[in-house]
């Protein structure tokens, strides 16, 4: 046991003589150390990985249907859905492309990858870095930090700043209500929800019809404030944002008028709330992630550390050096399969097609279980229950899955997330500073539970014991 594992081990047990574990807590580790048990029977077996087996069977009710087959249709009511899990289909749904005129509303926004966006992530992390330097300082060099909220507004005051011009300080309302939005949904069944459900005046309801239009005020009085800067600036003195392409698509379908109940504010509602959204929780989930596996294989935490301390010499990560991090980027890459924070990439039939052999009648919801392609013991290289980034070292995906399309954590074809560079670079950036500033190990109190709250996370957080290196 390395030094910083045994102070994981001795942190807890002078935590839990002191009483200082919460009593939920203690429930919880009753539920996770079976799970636990469990996994560490298949260690021993030498068939799986501690944190990593297949969590999918508690998580979604839909995974008990597999014996079934790897295409079946099933449906709620009014709603039809088809569930994928086949390889050949799912490439099928990778290749299709849409009618001519079917709308494409955003496009990837090339800025992303410009060095300026780097500056900008190093800076925020560094906030981030800083805080717990301070809490690490005060106990000696070495304490517990539970990481997840911290890495969810660093991922926050990027995309404020990245995508809408301002720090996450001026839009944490949006952000605060866009979180509690998100648990209030995890309370609804989405996929075997009963039919017009979500219409009743249930407390749960009411709570998200109120988070809904406080967003859309919100949202709206940034997009105001937006307008009014954009009209202030001289042309040569723009600097584009994506809120600003958001704004132009709305003026353009139709002018802006004072009510603000039209389809042009829908559309800004819709596309900054995606963007909130889609851009922070994701990229903070993977992070957190990240974390837990590199604390629980230090081999692996070790090997990124020295490439990070070879590629980086101390210095602040740009651009190139990002892109020189292979190992870090291989850890990501093996989290993203391991842990996709979106666990379905989902289309809706707008008219009857075929797909492959199959007739897909007009209004089917075909759901790709993005995490379960993953595990697909068939496709990948080894054992995909294993948390092993050396199958994708030197980037290539084809030797570590006999079909690279059921690799998605970024989901596939014409709808691949358009935030996909900006979160890998992000990553990178927060790895490379932290494992240049910390050693790391998971605090005995991390209970192992994924928790489906619209995006996968670590349902009981993740506390490790950093301990501040001598640089
Ligand atoms: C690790 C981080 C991320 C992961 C794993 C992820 C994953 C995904 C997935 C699976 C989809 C659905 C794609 C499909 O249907 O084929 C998606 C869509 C989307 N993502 Fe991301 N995403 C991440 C970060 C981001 C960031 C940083 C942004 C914003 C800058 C972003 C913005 C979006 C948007 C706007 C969509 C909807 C695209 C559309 O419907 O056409 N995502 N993302």
């Amino acid at each position: 046991m390395s030094t910083i594992q045994q102070q994981a081990a001795e942190s807890d047990q002078e935590q839990e003589e002191a009483g200082q574990v919460a009593e939920s807590n203690q429930e919880h580790k009753a539920g996770g150390s079976e799970q636990l048990a469990e996994s560490d029977k298949k260690q021993e077996a030498g068939c799986s990985d501690r944190f990593c087996s297949n969590y999918l069977e508690t998580l979604f009710p839909l995974n008990k249907f597999n014996g079934i087959g790897s295409i079946y249709p099933y449906s709620t009511g009014s709603m039809k859905a088809l569930f994928v899990t086949d390889p050949n289909m799912v490439k099928d749904l990778a290749m299709y492309r849409p009618a001519k005129d079917e709308p494409s509303y955003l496009g990837k926004p090339r800025y992303l990858q410009e060095e300026g966006m780097v500056y900008l992530m190093v800076g925020s992390a560094n906030e981030m870095l800083a805080s717990w330097e301070n809490i690490t300082d005060k106990q000696g060099g070495s304490a517990e930090v539970v990481v997840d909220e911290s890495l969810r507004n660093f991922a926050a005051d990027v995309i404020s700043k990245a995508c809408f011009g301002s720090s996450y300080s001026e839009l944490n309302e949006i952000f605060n209500n866009i979180r509690q939005l998100q648990i209030a949904l995890a309370e609804q069944t989405m996929i075997f929800g009963v039919p017009g459900s979500r219409y009743l005046p249930t407390n749960n309801n009411i709570e998200i019809w109120s988070l809904e239009a406080s967003i859309r005020r919100l949202i709206l009085d940034m997009a105001n404030k937006r307008r009014e800067h954009n009209a202030a600036t001289p042309e040569d003195e723009k600097h584009l944002l994506l809120v600003d392409s958001i704004l132009k698509g709305a003026e353009q379908a139709g002018s802006l008028i004072s009510s603000s109940t039209t389809p042009e504010y829908d559309f800004i509602v819709d596309n900054c709330k995606n963007i909130f959204f889609a851009g922070h929780e994701t990229t903070a989930t993977t992070a957190a992630w990240c974390l837990m596996l590199l604390a629980s294989h230090p081999e692996w935490q070790s090997r990124a550390r020295a490439e990070v301390q070879e590629v980086c010499q101390g210095k602040p990560p740009d651009v190139d050096k990002l892109k020189k991090l292979s190992t870090v980027t291989s850890v990501i890459q093996e989290t993203l399969r391991l842990y996709p924070p979106t666990p379905f990439v989902t289309r809706e039939a707008l008219a009857d097609l075929k797909l492959g052999d199959r007739d897909i009648p007009r209004g089917t919801n075909i759901w790709v279980p993005i995490a379960l392609a993953h595990r697909n013991s068939a496709v990948w290289v080894g054992d995909p229950d294993m948390f092993d980034p050396g199958r994708f070292v030197g980037g290539k995906i084809a030797a570590a899955c006999k079909q690279p399309h059921m690799n998605i954590p970024f989901g596939m074809g014409h709808r691949t997330c358009p935030g996909q560079s900006l979160a890998m670079f992000e990553l990178r950036v927060v790895l490379a500073l932290l494992l240049h500033k910390f050693e790391f190990a998971l605090s005995r109190k991390y209970v192992h539970a994924p928790a489906f709250r619209i995006s996968v996370e670590p349902g009981e957080g993740v506390p490790l014991i950093l301990k501040k290196l001598d640089n």
